[in-house]
């Protein structure tokens, strides 16, 4: 059974505050027509930001990447007002941004003088209990572009990744770039190997996560050796831990991964994962 998803009480439409049935963009925006735009996801712990600062710099980073004229920092604010508007500061909740290009008559070309979509609202969201889970996994081919450092909301190739997961009983999809691990479908992967954590280096081919980054930062705390280096699908014979990271996924081990119907790894410790987990847990709600 799939979840149930709500709508937002109120979102942030372009300076104003709507019902989400008020809440309208023209059939022209390039976010709808091209998928032109940017988004990023920010989680609050009972109405504390996360690592505000590192999304909005990545939400700059992208929008600069794709020439969108646009400070990322002017919603810093706007952030917290979702939260408060939506009666969410005593929950688990997280912040949608959405940034596009903007309203045009249709081209490929990118017109000039353009104002852009803004839209962010605050949506509840669990993010505790994540270390009692453990999900079973499809790997399959990574089908996406050769930008996925971009947080582009064009995203179908993660939907379709993702849809043949959960339509199969799994509960995300591991892509695989020639034969080499790159990330999930929405999450960020990484491997134990001889007691080593191993996760793709940043570059075109993964998103920055910030949840990587932070797992990343306690694995150098707790002497934890890391490399930034790809697994390769025929190495999962020697791979102990798999695990996967978000910013609504949390941490979360892998008991299992399914490759062209069969299964190519089962968990064989869970030690590191839990350490790294039981240091987040006290980082994000500490
Ligand atoms: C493709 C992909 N990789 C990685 C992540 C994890 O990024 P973060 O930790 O910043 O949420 C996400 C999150 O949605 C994602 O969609």
């Amino acid at each position: 059974m799939k979840p149930e998803k709500k709508y937002p009480s109120e979102v942030y439409l372009n300076g104003k505050w709507l019902k989400p049935d008020e809440a309208f963009i023209s059939v022209f925006d390039r976010a709808f027509m091209f998928g032109d735009g940017i988004y990023e996801v920010t989680p609050f712990y009972k109405g504390k930001a996360f690592k505000q600062k590192e999304h909005l710099k990545r939400l700059q980073y992208c929008l600069d990447q794709i020439q969108v004229a646009f400070d990322a920092f002017t919603l810093e604010q706007l952030m917290y007002e979702a939260i408060d508007r939506t009666k969410l500061n005593d929950a688990d909740a997280a912040v949608y941004i959405q940034v596009s290009r903007g309203v045009a008559a249709r081209s490929h070309f990118v017109p000039e003088n353009i104002q852009t979509t803004v839209l962010l609202y605050a949506f509840p969201v669990t993010l505790e209990g994540f270390e009692k889970k453990t999900w079973k996994v499809i790997a399959t081919e990574d089908k996406r572009w050769h930008r996925c450092d971009i947080k582009s909301t064009a995203l179908l190739a993660n939907v379709m990744a993702n849809e043949e997961a959960i339509a199969a009983g799994f509960a995300e999809n591991l892509l695989v770039r020639k034969g080499y691990f790159t990330e999930g479908s929405h999450s960020s992967l990484f491997f134990v190997k001889y007691g080593v954590v191993h996760t793709h280096p940043e570059g075109h081919k993964i998103l920055s996560g910030i949840t990587r980054t932070e797992v990343i930062n306690i694995c150098a705390d707790l002497k934890i050796k890391l490399v930034e280096k790809a697994v390769h699908i025929d190495e999962l014979v020697e791979v102990e831990e798999i695990f996967v990271t978000g910013t609504t996924t949390q941490i979360i081990p892998i008991s299992s991964v399914t490759h062209q119907d069969k299964k190519v790894y089962s968990a064989r410790k869970d030690s590191v994962t839990k350490k790294l987990q039981e240091v987040f847990i006290k980082r994000t709600r500490g």
